[in-house]
């Protein structure tokens, strides 16, 4: 959440911080900022998006400089307000800060302050970390030391702070320097010839260089045009690694689409193309994978399998144990990551957990897979974003392959996650009971899901049409059963995270344990029947809504006949195998979400008081 880029290096800072930020507005967008020292220190902040605020301001009057800083907003602490945006200087003006992350004890420290007689300007922790950067900067005036006195001032902050932070700091005393620190929020260095580059995600950086540091949590960094140094908060030795970036920048555009949303969504063929590429072993009926770092053996001795996911991502892991129990008889507790660190679950000594997220920063998520580790299990995660934390702290890993998901709302991730998934499962299968013919049929049918995907998004112009007639309701169900009820889960997230509708996803049948009380003309179902083994029961929930008045739309399989007579709007689907069913039958439901939200005006990739990348607990 929130976006930072840091520049120092020849060219004007300015429109380097604009690009970047645009390309991280993605990450919270609610205000945005920068600071450009030059000749003096230059500070431009406005709430609202970067194009109707901030790079107005900038047009106006153009900070001069060749090293600056700069910031997308999701806020944490105060609303999205000019003063609340960041940078924050300190108690002289002369040192600046942008912050990702929340300081928790940021009271304390400022009623410290205050009592030092500090004067805030905003309702913001970051503002206090500021001051007390500054704090400890005159505190240390004159005081020689092996660092410099920027980032000692910025070291001894640090060591009074609880909470999470990825920083960037300038000062006016010493132009043509940046430093930054980071804890449990991502900081990424950028080496260019006579420049560097700071961001919290690389996204901001393809544009101007390919070779980068991941910094790790306790780094501090000190960039100058012609050196980056990198020292640890804690007094170890730094570990310092150029990693290179991998990036498709054309990936990272929305070329002829209206919205990455609709782009991402379209994309899915080629991403579960993507996901399977390498991964499949026809011969001996499993799937493969590179990056497990676990043998064969240590795979087998496994009894118990642990997820941990946030938003969709946990969706795709209650997929994933349906898939696991079905085809690896393995038993599987998908947890909240965000509860699973608190409690004090009993996992097993042979239980392997993953951490599932697509842009592997979920503080929540990383908590998890830590107190995982910390009890002494192997996590392996399942991650979009290379390079990042979850991905490098794991003991191995899947990645998705499916390229920078923009878009706020999960899409081509949730099914490249459900993909790998399978297989995984497959591969688990067939060490323990999964028979070869039935797992090569299942990898056979899974190999034709991308083309059964092209024939879905075929239905683009029915369900546009589906949209426009329901745009106006103001509570949806979606109902699934089995493999398909984490589906219906997905598809009310969808629709209310981008639409605002109030919307519920419910195992079919446990409508009648209450939320069919709901029911009446007004609020559309959105029912999964594909033809399997509980068609009948799941037409029989249908029957019930129906019979309350409830408008129904239902999406089943190719030849069905029945529910067009029973349902006010279908949608039919392919056939599959019912473990992989769900990799169709989430299409029409992003569709629905997409054009629902579109018909109602709501901004589909930057949808309100969300952000891409939820990197506070
Ligand atoms: C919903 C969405 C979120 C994320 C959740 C976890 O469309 O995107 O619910 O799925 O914040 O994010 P990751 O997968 O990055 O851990």
């Amino acid at each position: 959440m929130c976006g930072i880029i840091g520049y120092v290096g020849f060219k004007e800072a300015a429109p380097v911080l604009l690009d970047g930020l645009r390309r991280l507005e993605y990450r919270g967008y609610d205000s945005a900022g920068l600071a450009v020292l030059g000749e003096q220190l230059e500070i431009r902040k406005k709430a609202g998006k970067i194009d109707e605020g901030l790079a107005r301001l900038v047009q106006t009057a153009p900070p001069q400089g060749s090293n600056g800083i700069g910031h997308t907003r999701w806020a944490t602490h105060g609303p999205p307000t000019d003063a609340n945006s960041h940078p924050h200087t300190d108690a002289s003006g002369r040192i600046v800060v942008v912050h990702n992350g929340v300081i928790e004890n940021y009271a304390l420290l400022k009623n410290r302050l205050q009592l030092a007689g500090h004067k805030f300007l905003s309702e913001t922790d970051t503002e206090v970390l500021a001051h007390l950067i500054g704090w400890h900067y005159q505190a240390r005036r004159g005081s020689s030391g092996d660092l410099h006195p920027l980032a000692q001032a910025v070291a001894d902050a640090l060591r009074e702070v609880i909470g999470t932070y990825g920083i960037a700091v300038l000062c006016a005393d010493h132009p043509g320097l940046i430093v930054g620190a980071r804890r449990g929020s991502p900081l990424i260095v950028g080496l260019g010839q006579g420049e560097h580059f700071l961001a919290s995600d690389s996204a901001a950086l393809v544009a101007h260089t390919r070779d980068v540091i991941y910094l790790q949590d306790h780094d501090l960094v000190l960039l100058t045009p012609q050196r980056h140094e990198v020292h640890r908060l804690q007094g170890e030795a730094s570990r310092v690694e150029i990693s290179r970036l991998e990036f498709d920048t054309a990936a990272a555009e929305r070329g002829a689409f209206p919205h990455f949303m609709l782009k991402e969504i379209f994309e899915q063929p080629q991403t579960v193309r993507n996901a399977l590429r390498g991964r499949l072993d026809p011969e001996e009926a499993t799937a493969r994978f590179g990056g497990l770092n676990l043998s064969p053996g240590e795979l087998r001795e496994f009894d118990q399998v642990v997820m941990l996911a946030c938003g969709t991502s946990w969706h795709a892991a209650l997929l994933g144990e349906y898939l696991m129990e079905e085809l690896a008889h393995l038993p599987v507790e998908v947890e909240y990551a965000s509860e699973f660190r608190y409690r004090n679950a009993p996992i097993n000594k042979h239980t392997l957990v993953l951490a599932i997220t697509q842009s592997g920063e979920t503080a929540d998520t990383l908590a998890g897979l830590r107190e995982a580790r910390r009890r002494g299990h192997k996590v392996l995660s399942i991650c979009n974003v290379v390079g990042s934390t979850i991905a490098r702290e794991a003991d191995g890993g899947i990645y998705l392959h499916a390229g920078p998901e923009i878009g706020v709302a999960a899409t081509k991730t949730f099914t490249a996650q459900v993909t790998v998934l399978t297989l995984l499962a497959v591969l688990l299968g067939r060490m323990r009971m999964l028979g070869a013919a039935h797992a090569r049929r299942l990898l056979a049918a899974l190999e034709a899901i991308p083309a059964q995907m092209q024939t879905v998004l075929q239905l683009r112009e029915q369900v546009r049409r589906i949209a426009h007639r329901f745009a106006q309701a103001e509570d949806f169900f979606f109902l699934g059963r089995q493999f398909n009820f984490p589906v219906a889960l997905e598809g009310a997230l969808k629709l209310k995270e981008i639409s605002y509708i109030h919307a519920e996803g419910y195992p079919a049948a446990e409508m009648k344990h209450g939320p069919i009380a709901m029911i009446d003309e007004r609020t559309p179902t959105v029912i999964l029947a594909p033809h399997d083994s509980l068609y009948e029961k799941t037409v029989a929930n249908l029957e019930e809504i129906k019979a309350r008045r409830g408008p129904i739309i239902a999406i089943g399989t190719e030849g069905d006949t029945t529910l067009a007579q029973k349902a006010d709007e279908v949608l039919l689907l392919p056939r599959a195998p019912e473990c992989l069913w769900p990799l169709l039958a989430v299409l029409p439901l992003q569709l629905l979400a997409y054009d629902i939200a579109v018909a109602r005006g709501c901004d589909v990739d930057k949808p309100r008081n969300l952000a891409k990348s939820v990197t506070v607990e």
